[in-house]
């Protein structure tokens, strides 16, 4: 009984944050203390306190099981795997404080903080054939012209790629194919929180449920966006949709045929692109599947945006802050194919990206490299701009966002010297306060922590 208790206890510890070698780690453990009957007994009492703990905490506590079931094992979790990390990393990067209002139950449209950048955008959901050219194959990005593309940086009144385009009538979808239902609830959603698992290259996080409030949990979409094989691994690993497609409060949303071949590229579909996906939004907040949301989304609109009188923000990233440092350190971790890496990175030296210089008072941005496991938008006129603009050099260059995002800000800003882009980039610190980092289930190179 007492193995098959603590088999029971290992198998929910086991699909920890930090994947097989914690779990691993564990086993081993496990198999030293069996040889000790006392040591064998004290771990059996403490699994069935723990279990009853869990059982009564989560009837008592909450009306959302799973969520309280997971958080009260969560900080046995992290204890253990503080022990191996090193210290001085950790001191390192430790959350900074961020002042959050108390309780944030209202609303505010974006037209009510700020006087933001106005004009009208549209965007291209179907394309004809080339005329210059015979054979034409359909793509999710488009085939947008050196010369469409650059007129798509002025912040006016266009009509633009920006992902989910379609060929002619009859050629077939070009991907990212969405059930009604789901595009109908979508459809309505006022502020939307998004995340995604695609190539089941992530374990599901649930946000912390106890730190959203009832207001959030009626007024915001929490969707998580995978596909099949995901999702089957998920289902495999013991989380379920109920009735309403719900595992805890992210709406499981299932994405059929795949975009791209390359599943961070199609990842940055709903990384980038959350004002097509939920196009009536006001706001959204993006979560990296490598973070469990800890936080109220409202507190962190009201901090990130309204109160920052910002329609764009994105954390810094916490090492790195020129392009040039960030190309070296993807070509050393491998993380894509060198010569498209350079044929991206001379294209944009010879269109005007600079390095980034911290003794320039007037740096447009605290730093040219971001991390974007964490990004709170308004979609506004601009802010939608930037992001089609930023998902189109995904799409047309490499899959690492980090290396256009700077590019391209940059070059919105100087095409529009009078219609300004108000993106807040906070410290990296920040971003850990409010969501809890984990590595990723697969990720073949250094995790980024
Ligand atoms: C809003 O901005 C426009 C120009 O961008 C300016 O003309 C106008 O006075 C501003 N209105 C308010 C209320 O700040
Ligand atoms: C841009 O579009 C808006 C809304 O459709 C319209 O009111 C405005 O006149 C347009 N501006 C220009 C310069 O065409
Ligand atoms: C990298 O990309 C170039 C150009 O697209 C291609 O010729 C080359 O074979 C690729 N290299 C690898 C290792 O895939």
């Amino acid at each position: 009984m007492g193995r098959g208790l603590m088999g029971a206890v290992l198998m929910y510890l086991g699909p920890s944050e930090h994947g097989t070698p914690r779990f691993v780690r564990r086993g081993r453990r496990f198999s030293r203390i069996s040889t000790l009957q006392f040591s064998l007994w004290v771990f059996v009492f403490a699994a069935i306190f723990l279990l009853y703990f869990i059982f009564f905490g989560l009837t008592m506590l909450s009306t959302d099981e799973n969520e309280n079931e997971e958080s009260a094992v969560i900080p046995v979790k992290v204890e253990s795997s503080r022990t191996d990390g090193g210290s001085k990393h950790r001191r390192k990067y430790t959350p900074c404080d961020v002042p959050l209002k108390e309780s944030v139950d209202y609303f505010k449209e974006p037209r009510e903080v700020m006087n933001f950048t106005q004009f009208s955008l549209e965007y291209i959901d179907q394309e004809e054939k080339l005329p210059t050219s015979n054979i034409y194959e359909p793509r999710f990005g488009g085939h947008p012209t050196l010369e469409e593309r650059e007129q798509s940086f002025y912040a006016v009144n266009q009509t633009l790629h920006c992902g989910f385009v379609n060929g002619p009538p009859g050629s077939s979808s070009t991907g990212f194919d969405l059930d009604m239902k789901d595009k109908a609830y979508m459809k309505d959603c006022k502020v939307a929180v998004s995340s995604c698992i695609f190539g089941s290259s992530d374990f599901l996080r649930r946000p912390t449920s106890r730190k959203i409030s009832d207001y959030s949990k009626k007024n915001v979409c929490f969707v998580m966006f995978v596909d099949e094989e995901s999702l089957a691994k998920i289902s495999s690993e013991g989380h379920f949709r109920d009735d309403t497609g719900h595992i805890g409060l992210w709406r499981i949303v299932i994405v059929k045929n795949l975009p791209y071949a390359d599943m961070r590229r199609t990842g940055k579909v709903p990384k980038l692109l959350s004002h097509r996906l939920f196009p009536s939004s006001w706001y959204s907040i993006w979560v990296d599947s490598k973070m469990r949301l800890n936080t109220d989304p409202m507190q962190i609109i009201e901090y990130f945006l309204w109160r920052a009188k910002s329609e764009y923000a994105i954390s810094n990233h916490y090492d790195r802050h020129c392009v040039w440092e960030e190309v070296l350190q993807n070509k050393r971790l491998n993380k894509y194919n060198h010569t498209v890496i350079d044929e991206q990175f001379t294209f944009y030296q010879s269109d005007g990206l600079t390095k980034f210089d911290s003794s320039d008072p007037n740096t447009p941005l605290p730093s040219y490299v971001p991390e974007g496991s964490f990004i709170v938008r308004a979609h506004t006129p601009i802010s939608n701009l930037f992001s089609c603009l930023w998902f189109n050099e995904v799409d047309r260059f490499t899959s690492r966002d980090q290396l256009s995002f700077a590019y391209t800000f940059l070059k919105l800003k100087r095409m529009n010297p009078d219609r300004p882009f108000y993106l807040n980039m906070f410290k990296d610190c920040e971003r850990r306060a409010l969501a809890k980092l984990f590595r990723h289930r697969a990720e073949l190179s250094p995790p980024v922590t």
